[in-house]
Formats: structure tokens, sequence, C-alpha cells
């Protein structure tokens, strides 16, 4: 999740554009960059690996320490007026100064911030070095500065952007800005979010409203597929055919608490509102090749996945349930047989592990202290091991023989949500890939897996928009309950159990989750006409079954809320309350599922006056046994 700050004006841009990348820290990074436009009409930058604190130390020692010729540029940026910055959190190439952004073009002319994935940057690529592009990283971004400075022959930066615009695929969003033009910033945004701060005389244009808070609460919301060219005497918008929009301006009343959970009342809910985007980055490059999934990356070497016979699947609480889904996902698709167990217990077993073994150790922080124990215990007795983690450096990261990232950003609610659909995510990418390089599934069906993983961003956006009244009803209505049931099969009981940890991690109520076919052995004794009772019945193989299970829930008087896919019917008639998800694969349902129990559960806490960013007795990483 990277971060993009820019600003127009009188001001001294240098600070402005540290200071906006340090209220951006919290989406995750590593590394950084700003470049300003200096008297002499050149564009000076400077780029650092590594926290914002090694970017301010660049900075300094650049206006500082630098030999007298450049010294004079390094202390023209202290003045510079404008300028554009960027947190870099790695996708296409390695963590490296060179790959930081900005980018730019051959002749140092044209700067660019990108966040996003350019999906058709190699065959760019190629035609721009055909033309005589000199390319200076590895990135799929720095096409944009390159293709942004090819077409400034038509005349202006803004008509440069246009043509390059519609040349990009891909979702992004970026800023650039010209040594020709001063004073003038052009936006685009394609999926990925891009806001302007208003100010008197000058202007802010950034990836979320905090960057520039602190300067101006008057925003206007840049929406997909616009334009904006930034001067300090204003903002112009438009369409990417260059037709001019109107853009009203908002006044955003927040306060600094406020600002950091992006104006939403709780980390919680703004992680839950989070969870498009954090899916699209999760799985942006590793989705880009239309007949199968590119994991290889500068923590992974795919040789890991090869000569496997048997898979090990470790973790605790929500990482658990999301590598239950990658349990299915695998055996389905890959056809390797997987074993899986919580950390804490996995390790104390004397366990059995032989080196043909890929041991997953899934946690979202990378910290824990149960799964670190055993991913270690599984690495001492041959296996190979491979973390899917969303923190970068974590211990998780430094002891593993691979990596797959999730790149949620930083996750600051107790309640895990958005790393949980995208450790989701990358299981199901993990299976892919593996099916790929054994040959389990015949090309056409991988192709349609591929397309339909790429859509998920899309769906939840849907899925989100339309979980409103209902759900927020069905809260209401069953807030004082003290006891729920979940219920779920195959894919669907990771679902229930997540929902169900969900709700009583953050309402204290008492929940249980089952598999269907197991409530007639002992569960269904709970069962009376209060409770609610809350069905996975998304589309699956054994759909049939659960709506039996549904039935024999019904026979005992109990309130069915169903969560179902969109078009089946079958469940209104065994349901008092239906809440629908958007269809997809079945086999991808449960990443589309969970999103309304986790709504739910937050609506639940909040009718209960409870402080869910602050769940009692829990911590969010949980590093001591
Ligand atoms: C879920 O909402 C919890 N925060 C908890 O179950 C969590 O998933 C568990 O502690 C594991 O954490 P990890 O993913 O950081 O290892």
């Amino acid at each position: 999740m990277c971060g993009i700050v820019g600003y127009v004006g009188q001001r001294a841009v240098q600070e402005i554009l540290l200071a906006g990348l340090e209220k951006l820290e919290y989406r995750g990074y590593d590394s950084a960059g700003l470049s300003m436009l200096v008297a002499d009409g050149s564009i000076e930058s400077v780029r650092a690996v590594g926290n914002l604190s090694k970017l301010r130390a660049a900075v300094l020692d650049t206006n500082g320490n630098a030999d007298e010729e450049q010294g004079a540029v390094a202390t023209a940026t202290l003045t510079a007026t404008s300028g554009i910055g960027h947190t870099r959190w790695a996708t296409h190439g390695r963590v490296t100064e060179s790959n930081a952004h900005p980018h730019y073009d051959t002749t140092d002319k044209v700067h660019v911030v990108v966040n996003g994935i350019v999906e058709n940057y190699l065959a760019l690529k190629q035609r721009l070095r055909d033309m005589g592009a000199v390319f200076t990283s590895e990135t799929d971004a720095e096409v944009i500065a390159h293709l942004i400075s090819h077409h400034l022959a038509l005349g202006s930066l803004v008509e440069g952007v246009r043509a390059a615009y519609a040349e990009l695929e891909g979702h992004y969003s970026f800023v650039a800005m010209a040594a020709e033009e001063p004073d003038t910033l052009v936006g685009a945004r394609k999926e990925c979010p891009l806001i302007i701060g208003r100010g008197d005389g000058e202007q802010f244009v950034a990836s979320a409203i905090p960057a520039f808070l602190a300067y101006t609460r008057d925003v206007q919301y840049i929406e997909n597929g616009e334009i904006v060219v930034v001067r300090p005497e204003g903002v112009e918008f438009m369409t990417a055919d260059g037709t001019p929009i109107e853009r009203e301006i908002t006044h955003v009343d927040w306060d600094e608490s406020t600002a950091e959970k992006g104006g939403y009342e709780t980390f919680m809910l703004k992680e839950i509102y989070e969870q498009a985007d954090a899916v699209a980055e999760t799985i942006a490059d590793r989705t880009i090749r239309p007949d199968g999934i590119d994991l290889a990356e500068a923590e992974l070497d795919e040789s890991l996945l090869e000569n496997v016979d048997r898979v090990l699947i470790l973790a605790a609480g929500t990482s658990f349930h999301a590598g239950l889904i990658g349990r299915y996902a695998i055996e389905e698709w890959a056809r390797l047989p997987v074993d899986m167990d919580v950390a804490s217990e996995w390790r104390y077993r004397n366990p059995i592990v032989s080196e043909r073994e890929l041991v997953i150790g899934i946690t979202q922080s990378g910290e824990t202290a149960d799964t670190l124990a055993a991913m270690r215990l599984a690495h001492e007795k041959g296996a190979k091991v491979l973390a899917c983690t969303n923190v970068v450096g974590s211990q998780a990261t430094r002891d593993a023989d691979g990596v797959l990232y999730t790149r949620a950003g930083l996750e600051v609610s107790v309640a895990a949500t958005k790393t949980f659909v995208c450790q989701v995510a990358a299981m199901y990418m993990l299976a892919l890939r593996l099916a790929e390089k054994r040959g389990t599934l015949p090309p056409e069906r991988i192709a349609e897996l591929v397309a339909e993983i790429k859509q998920l961003p899309t769906r939840i956006t849907e899925l989100i928009e339309g979980l409103n009244g209902s759900l927020l009803a069905t809260a209401k209505r069953h807030a004082m309950s003290d006891f729920y049931l979940y219920l779920g099969r195959h894919v669907g009981r990771a679902v229930a159990l997540e929902g169900a940890l969900k709700l009583k991690e953050i309402s204290y109520i008492a929940t249980d989750a089952y598999a269907g076919g197991e409530m007639k052995h002992g569960p269904i004794a709970l069962l009376d006409e209060d409770t609610p009772v809350v069905c996975i019945a998304t589309d699956m193989p054994i759909l049939d079954k659960m709506i039996s299970n549904i039935q024999e829930v019904r026979a005992r008087g109990a309130h069915v809320i169903a969560i179902a896919t969109e078009g089946d019917d079958r469940l209104e008639e065994v349901s008092e309350e239906v809440i629908y998800v958007p269809r997809t694969d079945w086999m991808l349902q449960p990443l589309l599922a969970v999103i309304p129990l986790q709504l739910f559960a937050y609506y639940v806490a909040r009718e209960r006056g409870l402080n869910v960013d602050q769940p009692r007795n829990l911590a969010k990483t949980v590093t001591v046994e």
C-alpha cells in the first residue's frame, strides 16, 4: 500500500512532503523518496531504502554535505515550492534505492510517483526502449515517466498525461511533474485513491487525506478515470478525454484521531472498508498473466514449490481460518494432501515432517510466538518453510525459506479483517500456482480462475456498497442475544469459524462454530427459539447438504441468518434472513462471505456500546507464550 503526496504553492515543499509521508506511514512501506523543482528549473530527487528517518537523513545529507557544486542545487531544494513524494511497498522489483519513487524519464525532465500496478508495462517498456528510452529501475511504474515524456510533444504536461493514461492498463493512480512546466502537478486516477486538498494559493494532492490535514480540511475527491491539473491558484478536473468537470469542495471535520482512521469511527471499520484495495494490492502483479499466477519475487524463489508431496499449514486464530480455506484450495486444485494444525498444538506434538513437505506458516504480524516456534521446528526437521505474512522484515520473514507477502497495509484493529481476506487471496494464488506447476488443472480452468481472482476487488466493492440497512437491522435485532451458533460446511466452515471468532472477540458474546454435519452430534441441544444461527450457504459442491442442516435448525425453531450467493432463491424459503454476496467461482466465495460477518460483528458490538478497537484481554500481536 504505497503513499503519494504532492504540493504546489508558496511554502518550502521539502518539509511538507516529508511530514505528509509520515502521516501515510501507517500504510506500510519499504522505501521512500521526494522530487522537487528547484530554482534553476531542474528537478532534484532524494530517495532512500528503509523508513522515513532514512529519507530525512538522506535529505539532510544532501542539504548539508554535498560538495560545492552539488551544494548549490541541494540547498536549492530547501527553498523549492513544488514537489512530489512517495512511500513504496515493493511489488515489481526489489527494495532498492533505484526502485524507490519518484521515477523519471531519460532526460530527467518528467518525474512521477505511482501507486498500484501497470499491467502492460513490459510491452510499453520494450516500445519505449526501442525509441531510445533508458530505464533505471526494475519497476512497472517507471514506464509512466517515459510515456508522459514521449507524449509531451503534444504540447503540455496534461496532454502528455492524458495520452499516457490512454495507453496504460491496470489499476493505479499517479502524480507527474515536468521541469518545463513549473508549479504544475498532473494527477490521474484509475481505481487507486487520489484526493485533492484545497488551500489559498497552494494545493495538495495525496493518496489519503491525513497527508495534508495539517494544512487544509477542504478536499475534492478525484473519481475513477479522471485527470487533475493542480496549480497554486486552483485545480482543474477533467475526464480522460479532456472534458472539464466541476467538482464540489467538501469540508472534512476530522480531528487528528479521526484522520488517522480515514474518517471512520474506528480502525476496524476503516480496515473493513479498505479490503478491496488491500486485495487488489495483494493480487496485483501476481495475476497479470491471464493463463497463470506469478509468485516469484525477491523473497520467494519458486523452486521452494517444487518436489513437494505434502503441505502442512500452521497458524493461529484468524490466520488459521485463512489456512483452512487454503487447504481446500490446494487439495482441490493442486491435488496435494494438506494437513493443518494450530501452531500452539502442533509444536508440542513431537510432530513428523519430511523434507518433501512444504510447511506454510500464516501470520499477519509475522511475530506470533507459537507460529514462529512451529515454523522453526519444521525447519529443523528438514521441511521447507514458507511464511505468509503482512509485515515486511518481521521475524517470520527472517526465519522462513521464502515469503509470500500479503499487502494489506498496516492493520491496527485487534480484530483482523483486511489481513484475513488478503491471506485468503494469497492462499488461492499459491494453490493455483501449485496446480499450474503440477499440471493438475486444464489451462482453461486456470485462466477462468485467474480472471475470477482479478475480479475480487470489484466484487468486494459491490458487496460492501450493497451491505447497508438490512445488515444493520439484523444486528440490532440480535444484538442482545447471549449465544450465537455459526454453521458451515466444506469451504463455508472456515467462514463460520471466522465469523464466530469475530463476534466473540469484539462483542463478548458466546459463539460456537461447527461443521454443519456435526450439529446433530451435540450442539443441536443448544438451540431454542431465541438462538440466532448464522449459516454459510454460498455456492459450493455440497450446498444441498448445508440446506438440509439449515432445515434441521429450523425444525428446532431457531432463527436462521443465511449467507447466500446472489441469485440463489432457495435460501429465502428456509431462512428468516438472507444476506447475499456476489457470485464468483464457488471456491472463491469464502473471501466474500466473510465480509458481511465482519460487519455484522462490528454492528453488534456497536449496539452493545463496546469499543471494538480495544477489545478486552486482547492485544494485536501475541508474542508472549
Ligand atoms: C483475530 O481477529 C485475532 N486478532 C487473532 O486471532 C489473530 O489472528 C491471531 O492472534 C494470529 O495473529 P497473527 O496472524 O499475527 O499470527
